[in-house]
């Protein structure tokens, strides 16, 4: 039966980290994988991480199963999180899951059970795994028009062409916020117009939140799906604790899903306790009690706050930063949206070939559509960056 296997298609960004370890040479640069890393280039554990764990080590008394949707606690405080006051908390019911990603099949496995036929849409680019497990799961995949190559910035014309094509019981995914991989987002009159299309179109949004808090703000970050939260009839969240609490291996996600609907609610959480049990049964408890003991805890809460808000403005100097170093290198305002951008990531512009020779002549890895992790840029390297990037 095994030989009947064929070579699967590589996650390019996943396949990075392999290339980069395997790589030699001591001044390489990762500006891959989108991990968060400090001035010394390590990526801590949060110090209101740490502390939980310890209150947890102490008063953890049994390990045996929560639940099927999870932590219930977790759920309710990245409920509030996520959508703050914007709709009641009685529309909304969610499922702790496997990380964002965890979150973003299930929801998709919710999709494929209410609506087989569904099209699900995404934007050009967006991170790979959308199309990837769409695909995976039997679904029909579409792209809209995001990103304009010229300006750098969102293609807002094309997409709300593209979008208009959207049939009754589709599925739009949109990111929360932070594109990922472009760094160009939508701004609050953009995602209403977004959210009156869709409502006309009888289509469902889906919204990926992986980044909340890397780009504006923590609230901030989380307005244009508030508002649409409280316009829409239906809408899909997967939530990521990865980057904002550092628990990238914990694996803690959370599906979301907002309805006025009572019975709709009350089936949805059927299935998603029942979706659940089918893909892994109960979801991992830890990290997920680690941000339940720290959202519920003021003084903790206010600690991970400060320090999701230094962060966030570290992206925010280098940015700025290294978009001054490639404004000297290139003598040019080609690469001022670098700090424009909002998020981890910043697609460049230049071409597969141009990231190979970066890539093999000077170690800088950078994902071949040419976006660069900017929690990577090492700072005092910048200027050597600029030069390697404008010289390719
Ligand atoms: C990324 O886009 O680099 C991150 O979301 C990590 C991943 O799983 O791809």
């Amino acid at each position: 039966m095994l030989k009947n296997l064929t070579p699967q298609p590589p996650d390019k960004i996943i396949q990075m980290i392999g290339q980069f370890k395997a790589d030699t040479r001591t001044d390489k640069v990762d500006l891959g994988v989108g991990v968060y890393k400090d001035a010394q280039g390590k990526t801590p554990v949060m110090r209101a991480v740490k502390a939980a764990e310890a209150r947890l080590l102490e008063s953890q008394d049994s390990k045996s199963y929560v639940g099927l949707l999870g932590d219930l606690g977790f759920v309710d405080v990245m409920r509030d999180l996520v959508l703050g006051d914007a709709v009641p908390a009685g529309h909304v019911v969610g499922a702790q899951a496997p990380g964002g990603t965890g979150a973003i099949h299930q929801l998709l496995l919710l999709t494929r059970l209410a609506n087989p036929e569904a099209t699900v849409w995404f934007s050009d680019p967006t991170w790979p795994n959308h199309p990837a497990i769409v695909k995976h799961l039997g679904l029909t995949g579409r792209t809209y028009r995001y990103f304009d190559e010229a300006t750098c910035g969102v293609d807002f014309d094309g997409l709300m062409s593209d979008l208009s094509g959207v049939k009754s019981g589709d599925v739009v995914i949109l990111h929360g916020c932070c594109h990922n991989p472009t760094g160009a987002n939508l701004t609050l009159d953009q995602w209403a117009q977004v959210t009156d299309l869709l409502i006309e179109k009888d289509a469902t949004p889906f919204v990926d939140f992986a980044y909340q808090g890397f780009g504006d703000g923590l609230e901030e970050d989380a307005a244009g799906v508030r508002a649409m939260a409280a316009k829409v009839p239906q809408l899909l969240i997967a939530a990521s604790c990865s980057k904002n609490f550092g628990l990238y291996r914990d694996r803690v996600g959370v599906a979301l899903v907002v309805t006025s609907d009572a019975d709709a609610l009350e089936l949805t959480k059927g299935a998603l306790a029942s979706l659940n049990r089918l893909t892994f049964s109960f979801p991992p408890d830890h990290g997920a009690k680690v941000v339940e003991i720290i959202l519920k805890d003021p003084a903790l809460k206010a600690d991970w706050m400060a320090e999701v808000e230094e962060m966030r403005l570290r992206m925010l100097d280098l940015r700025r930063d290294f978009a001054q170093a490639l404004r000297e290198q290139t003598n040019s305002d080609a690469f001022d949206f670098v700090a424009e951008h909002r998020g981890m990531f910043s697609r460049l512009g230049i071409t597969p070939e141009q990231v190979l020779k970066v890539r093999e002549e000077h170690g800088i890895y950078i994902v071949g559509d040419s976006r660069i992790n900017v929690a990577g840029l090492p700072a005092e390297k910048l200027d050597m960056l600029a030069k390697a990037i404008a010289a390719a």
